[in-house]
């Protein structure tokens, strides 16, 4: 992470892919548009609809959940993932007493299965292990990452019909090493 964002841990993983990150600002909400949409694509890609009325609605989604977002959880990470100087996707976290929630995670799609999900969900389980804290996210059941996650030992704490809610904790003598290792 860089000067902008500190954090308690390094993100080694992070940092070996040549990852940056920065906080959002008005000025990124036509980026974080493009970010949110590239994730409904599958979802809207056998409607009916003409693709501008398509575009239109997602943008609206858009809107409203990033204002939700912001009013549900004032006190988030609202994170700008970077690569080379180019924005390649958002990292949304907010971190309660006992767990880290990633409210999203999502990258343009030309930089998804090559490693980086996998890289930024490690280093954030590292972080949480450290201060014996689990992970939580949610994950649509139909939703690829849901491999992701479960390879990397997410279950499922709660079916929520659509979503499934995942959690992970390090194992206590895993934490412990970490913690030592600091
Ligand atoms: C989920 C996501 C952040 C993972 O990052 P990534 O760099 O693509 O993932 P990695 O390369 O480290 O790992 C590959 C895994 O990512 C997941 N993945 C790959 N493409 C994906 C996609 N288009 N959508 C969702 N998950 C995907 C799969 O689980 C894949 O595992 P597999 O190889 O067994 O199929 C990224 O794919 C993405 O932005 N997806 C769309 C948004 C999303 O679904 N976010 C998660 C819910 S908040």
């Amino acid at each position: 992470m860089n000067a902008d964002v500190p954090l308690q841990f390094g993100w080694a993983r992070a940092a070996e892919l040549g990852l940056g990150f920065r906080r959002i600002t008005d000025d990124d909400l036509a980026f974080l548009a493009r970010v949110h949409a590239s994730s409904r694509v599958d979802e809207f890609a056998v409607a009916p609809w003409p693709e501008a009325q398509k575009a239109a609605f997602v943008h609206v989604q858009f809107n409203l959940q990033h204002l939700h977002f912001q009013k549900q959880h004032p006190d988030a990470d609202w994170l700008i993932v970077m690569r080379g100087g180019e924005d390649i996707g958002r990292l949304y976290i907010v971190r309660w007493p006992t767990q880290h929630r990633i409210i999203d995670i999502t990258l343009l799609p030309e930089y998804r299965g090559t490693g980086t999900g996998e890289a930024l969900l490690r280093d954030l389980m590292d972080e949480a292990a450290g201060v014996g804290k689990a992970v939580s996210i949610h994950v649509e059941k139909h939703n690829p990452a849901m491999r992701l996650c479960r390879r990397l030992g997410f279950t499922v704490e709660e079916d929520e019909g659509l979503y499934n809610l995942l959690r992970w904790k390090a194992p206590r003598t895993t934490a412990l090493k970490l913690v030592r290792s600091r």
